[in-house]
Order: C-alpha cells, then structure tokens, then sequence
C-alpha cells in the first residue's frame, strides 16, 4: 500500500494535498505517510503471525526520530549501526533492549555506549571485534549479548554495493568459520551467545534467495541452538519494492502487484509464504530487519521546477533538488518515479532529463524520459524517496538539508526544519594562523 493518489488532479498523501505542503514548508521538501509505514509494519508483523517474532526496523533507511518513534509505538525493535543511531533511536522513545548492533567497523566507544544502555545483542562481523567486544565488556564486568552475522553466500541484490550476501564482500563471518567461531566465543567469560544473524543484500525482489539461504543455515541454526542455547535467529532485511509503478496512470497497485517497466512486486505475502516455511519448528525467535520495505514508498521528495533549458541533443528540467538531496539515481542508477503534483489535462509527453542544481553530470533524478510535460514553477514529487532518501543527503555545493514533514490522515507537520546557511558553518573553526 501507498498513500500518494490523486484527487481532484491534485496529488495527495493520505488526505494532505502536496501543493498545500510545498507551500507551506517551501522546496525541496521529503514528505512521508505515517499510514503506510504503520500499514507495512502492521501487515509485515500479521503475516508472520505463527512465528515467535520481532520487527526490528532499519534505522539506516530513515532515521527521523518523528520515523522511530512512530515505530518504537507500532512495536517494532531497531537495527541499528552506530552510536548516533542508538542516541536516535533512545531520543526517539524507543529501548536500548530492542535493539541490534549491526555492523563491521564498531568502535570501542560505541561498544561502550551499547553495552551502557543493554542493547539487545550485537552482531558481531568478524574475530578481531568478538575479541575486542569481550574486553570492552570485562572491563565493566559484565557479558556482552552476541549474535554472529554469517555470510550465507547466497548473491542476491540489485546493485552490486549493496548486495553482501557473499565473500566477496566485506560483511559476515564465512558459513564454514561460523562453528569455530561460535566455538571460541563459547569460551571467552564476557561474551553471550544469544543469536546468530544473516542478511542478503538489499532491495531484493525474489523471495526465493531468502528462502534457499535460510534453507541453507537451518542446520547450522539448529546446531548452535542445541550447543549453545541461542534464542534467536535474524533473517535481515532486503525486501524489495517496486519503483517502477504509475501513480500518474491512476493506478493505485504500487505496492501488491504492480507492474513497472521491469519490476514486479515482491509483496509481504509472497515473502512471509516463502520464509515462513524453513522457519517453523525452530523453536527460535526470528527477527527481521527491513528498512526500505517499511519507508521506501512511504515518502516522496517535493522539487519545484526553476527552468528549462533547451541544447542541440536535449531538454532538461532543472529542478530545486539535487544528488545531494537524493542520491540514489546518481549512486546506484536507481529509478525513481517523477510526477506533477498537479495532473495536467495535456495529455503531451517529453522526453527529458530531470537534473538538480549541483556542479556534476552525475546530478539527475531521471535521463532520456518521458513524462508529462513540465514549466517553470511547476511542482513535481519524485516518488518511494522513504528510505536512503534523506538518510543519505548532504551539503554538497553548501546546500542546506532539505526538510522533511510527516503527514497522518489529514494532518502535516514539520518533523525537520530546513537547514539554515548559518547551520552549514556551525561548529567551523578559524584556525588562528
Ligand atoms: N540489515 C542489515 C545488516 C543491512 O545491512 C541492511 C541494509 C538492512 C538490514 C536493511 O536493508 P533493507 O531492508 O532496507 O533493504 N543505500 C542503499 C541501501 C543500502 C542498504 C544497506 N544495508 C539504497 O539506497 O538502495
């Protein structure tokens, strides 16, 4: 489900009309629907109803504390990957208790701070931070909660930065080093083996990579529970979501089923079906740690039209936002719907390239497409900007951060105020030489 539709012509989220929004936070602006994240929450949780479960929500993909505390009220836990994110996540009214440490490059402070506040578990990526975990937490005396991240080597992903399920990549312990490992850390006095961890990659459309990997590890999960007493087994995240859909033609299947160019939906049903199954019987507490699945098309980001600027080869719109803004098209080549946010009764199409304000020609939303023909001033929504959308912005070219608001039912409210360029110096320092 998504909660962006027309009406009157006039695209809405939930019952806000954008331009309204536009208009009153200004460009460009993230808004995101309060509805549909608690939908997909809701619905992820119901349709694993028969498994002992925990939703723990990616705070990477949107870490707006307005985002998390919305989640910490749904029920979810959080992966998190960092002291900030921990800070976030606390700040957001969620517990210490639910949350799972991820990550390769953990920091002595940032263990220190986790284990302070009792996260949940950390996972643990290779020997030499198993080691250094266990000497942080000696020195408080006390035992660190463990899972380990195996690497299933199963390759899945759209885009090879952010596929990891495989030894080519820098994340996990080898399947054939994890029962040495958990060997090891069975012996060292201040470690808690609690869990054992996989994740795949990400933005993945198939159910079946999730169901052959947990296929795959069940064995090995049995075994480290019979020797080790281990409570639970993390599946990760990495479900999919379609990009490719078109609020614009009306339809409103953009999540169960929708049809893009070349994407189908790989819905929450279809996912539960597939991982259900090799899950039953464990006798474990499988957690779950989607991101984008649950923020990805519940936020789109606002971009009002400055010009359009007309060369030999092309026609290109020059919009208010830029990579630093949303950088997934100029990173990963990802496709991100663009709509008027006033439908116009033109039915003329153009082909153009949807480009931001910044110095690189890596800086566009979209090349070579067709959409509906677009002015100066217009608004445009560049749409399933939810997640790594502005979790990933910057200040490149001294842009201020863009500002996000949240909208529930008829409701909107600014959940981050735009930067200030006051904000871009803050905390620099004249050197005094
Ligand atoms: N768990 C672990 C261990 C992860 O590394 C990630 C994402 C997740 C869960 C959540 O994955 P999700 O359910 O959101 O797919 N910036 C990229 C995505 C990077 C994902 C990194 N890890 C993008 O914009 O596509």
């Amino acid at each position: 489900m998504h909660s962006f539709q027309y009406r009157n012509q006039q695209l809405h989220c939930e019952g806000v009309d954008l331009e309204r929004v536009a208009e009153k936070f200004g460009t460009p602006l993230y808004v995101y629907s309060a509805g549909t994240i608690t939908d997909h929450y809701d619905r992820l949780d119901r349709a694993l109803g028969e498994l002992d479960r925990r939703i723990c929500y990616a705070a990477k993909a949107n870490s707006n504390r307005a985002i998390l505390s919305l989640l910490a009220r749904a029920g979810a836990g959080f992966d998190i990957v960092s002291g900030g994110e921990l800070f976030r996540v606390l700040a957001a009214g969620g517990k210490a208790e639910s949350c799972t440490f991820a990550g390769v490059g953990k920091s002595r402070d940032e263990i220190e701070y986790a284990l302070d506040e009792r996260v949940h578990s950390f996972n643990v990526e290779s020997e030499a931070e198993l080691e250094l975990i266990n000497r942080v937490a000696k020195a408080k005396g006390v035992r660190a909660p463990i899972a380990v991240r195996v690497n299933p080597e199963v390759a899945a992903g759209h885009h090879k930065y952010i596929s990891t399920g495989t030894s080519k990549n820098k994340f996990g312990i080898a399947i054939d080093r994890v029962a040495a490992v958990y060997e090891k850390a069975s012996r060292l006095p201040n470690v808690l083996l609690r869990g054992v961890q996989m994740h795949l990659g990400s933005q993945i459309t198939d159910a079946q990579p999730f169901a052959d990997a947990i296929t795959k590890l069940r064995p090995l999960v049995v075994d480290l529970k019979g020797r080790y007493g281990i409570e639970f087994f993390s599946i990760g995240g990495g479900v999919g979501i379609v990009y490719e859909s078109s609020v614009e033609s009306g339809s409103e299947a953009w999540w169960e089923g929708a049809l893009g160019a070349a994407q189908r939906a790989l819905t929450i049903d279809d996912y539960a079906s597939a991982i259900v199954p090799p899950l039953r019987g464990l006798g474990l507490r499988i957690l779950l740690e989607p991101g984008r699945l649950l923020a990805g098309n519940a936020g789109v980001l606002l971009t009002r039209v400055r010009y359009i600027k007309r060369t030999a080869q092309k026609e290109f719109v020059i919009v208010d936002a830029g990579m630093n803004d949303l950088i997934r098209p100029a990173l990963y080549q990802s496709y991100h719907e663009i709509v008027p946010v006033r439908r116009s009764s033109d039915p003329a199409r153009k082909r153009v390239d949807v480009v931001g304000p910044v110095c690189e020609s890596g800086d566009f939303f979209a090349q070579d497409r067709e959409l509906s023909k677009m002015q100066e001033g217009d608004l445009v929504a560049i749409m399933s900007a939810g997640a790594y959308g502005f979790a990933m912005a910057s200040n490149y070219n001294s842009r201020p951060l863009p500002a996000e608001a949240l909208v529930n039912a008829d409701r909107c409210a600014l959940i981050r105020e735009r930067q200030t360029y006051r904000d871009l110096v803050r905390g620099e320092r004249d050197p005094g030489f």
